[in-house]
């Protein structure tokens, strides 16, 4: 009978009782590895391949990147993340940046524009829900030879404005309701422009500038 093989750690001709257990676990490892790599460099190969055949016909469920949107009465194409909002892509693709970005969550109205006639936040919307519909930013109310909205005049005339940072929203809230209500009373104004806060508190002075411009509008 074969005698058990004593581990002598002082012999060098002797190995520890796991020392060939450790070895083919290090091969075993080793191939895991290489099998993964290449399990990962072929999907990255053929995903590569695929998403060029799939640049003819995007995935079923992919959303259109290239869309067009109706801003201002002129329609531009615009490449729109399928997440990104209405705010950041005025901003910054198209370059409207009388659009502002404050809180970024549907609490300050920093960033009104009117959306086939209603006031609305373009922060909390998403662009690819506005394609083909009417988009109107601050920056399309005044005339082509550059005279100001009678609104945006009224809003001037009254010293509406402190910082001016809210004021496009306050704007644009009065477009959609003025467009809806030509003669609000007071107290509509208020509940009008309520989602649109001001950090200078310049409140009176808006309503002052809403009721001026319904006058004059
Ligand atoms: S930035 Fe849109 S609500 Fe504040
Ligand atoms: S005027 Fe400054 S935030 Fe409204």
């Amino acid at each position: 009978m074969k005698k058990p093989e004593i581990y002598d750690p002082t012999q060098e001709n002797t190995q520890a009782p796991d020392a060939e257990l450790k070895a083919s676990r290090r091969a075993f490892i080793k191939g895991v590895i290489a099998t993964g790599a290449v399990a990962s460099s072929s999907g990255f190969l053929f995903g590569g391949l695929a998403g060029c055949s799939s640049s003819k016909s995007p995935a079923a469920g992919a959303v259109e990147r290239l869309i067009s949107l109706n801003v201002n009465g002129r329609v531009r194409r615009v490449d729109v993340l399928p997440y990104e909002t209405l705010a950041m892509t005025l901003r910054y693709k198209l370059g409207l940046t009388g659009t502002k970005l404050s809180c970024d969550r549907g609490e300050c109205g920093a960033c009104t524009v009117v959306i086939d006639g209603v006031a609305t936040y373009a922060c909390s919307t998403l662009t690819h829900t506005v394609g083909g519909r009417n988009v109107r930013t601050i920056e399309g109310l005044e005339s082509p030879n550059g005279e100001l909205h009678p609104i945006q005049q009224a809003f001037m005339d009254e010293l509406g404005p402190q910082c001016g940072f809210c004021t496009p929203a306050q704007i644009m809230s009065t477009v959609a309701l003025l467009e809806k209500n030509p003669n609000p009373t007071r107290e509509q104004a208020r509940r009008a422009l309520s989602g649109n806060l001001c950090r200078c508190g310049a409140y009176d002075h808006y309503l002052n500038s809403v009721m001026r411009a319904a006058e004059v509008a």
